[in-house]
């Protein structure tokens, strides 16, 4: 099975979660996108959903392959999330960001009753950190968020690797108009002291650790699907 093949798998599975009539948010990057395909295909068989998505980027999926879609402000509580990931531990904490929506989809996964993760194999990580941490922050005062960033590191033992992220030579614009500076930190020992000293910066907008927000990751590997779930850290093989 090929990369593409198992995004599709976890896609379908989390299809299954997804009840008629229901508020949905939906999430940002390939895996999300092959979600939307899937749920598109059942909204023209008349299945209805009331989507809102996490960035511009899924608007436009969403609105070119016809699933309806709300603003969040029409649709502020969602019964469901199902979005991608680019690090998942055993305990459903997540890096997101890789496709600089985090903020949005943070929002969104907060104001729903659950989030389902989709994600292949190759994210699935024993410790979270391998992947540069996105972190969006204001343009004001870029160089001295950066620099208390890396403050935070050095107190708490990590990398100061911290570099601004560039689209075709330009600084990278998020939906909101913020900066994206990815964080090399290495190896997260405590995501949630790490989370929490970076919420203490006035430059962070949000960082893409996400933390008691997914309840269920659906994980696709070669050789079939399995899910990980935040009840006792339990795994379920669907092979
Ligand atoms: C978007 O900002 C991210 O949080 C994505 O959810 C994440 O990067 C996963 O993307 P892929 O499914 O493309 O790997």
């Amino acid at each position: 099975m090929d990369a593409r093949q198992m995004k599709i798998e976890a896609a379908a599975e989390a299809l299954k979660h997804v009840e008629d009539g229901m508020r949905l948010g939906i999430g940002t990057g390939s895996t999300a996108e092959e979600f939307v395909r899937l749920l598109a295909e059942k909204v023209a068989d008349g299945f209805s959903v009331r989507g809102v998505p996490t960035s511009e980027r899924t608007a436009r999926l969403c609105l070119e392959l016809g699933v309806p879609l709300n603003s969040l402000d029409e649709l502020p509580e969602l019964d469901l999330t199902i979005d991608g990931a680019d690090e998942v531990d055993s305990r459903l904490t997540l890096v997101k960001g890789g496709g600089g929506a985090l903020l949005r989809e943070k929002i969104v996964a907060a104001a729903s009753h659950r989030m389902i993760v989709i994600a292949d194999e190759s994210k699935v990580v024993e410790r979270l950190g391998a992947y540069p941490l996105p972190i969006e922050v204001n343009p004001f005062g870029l160089a001295a968020t950066r620099l208390a960033i890396g403050k935070i590191a050095a107190k708490m033992g990590l990398k100061d690797d911290i570099v601004q992220r560039a689209q075709n030579g330009v600084p990278f614009r998020t939906d909101g108009g913020h900066f994206i500076l990815d964080a090399s930190f290495g190896l997260i020992p405590d995501a949630e002291a790490l989370a929490n000293a970076l919420n203490t910066i006035p430059g962070v907008v949000e960082h893409g650790l996400f933390i008691n927000l997914a309840s269920l990751a659906i994980i696709a590997g070669p050789a079939g699907v399995r899910t990980l779930s935040d009840r006792d850290n339990q795994e379920t093989d669907l092979r």
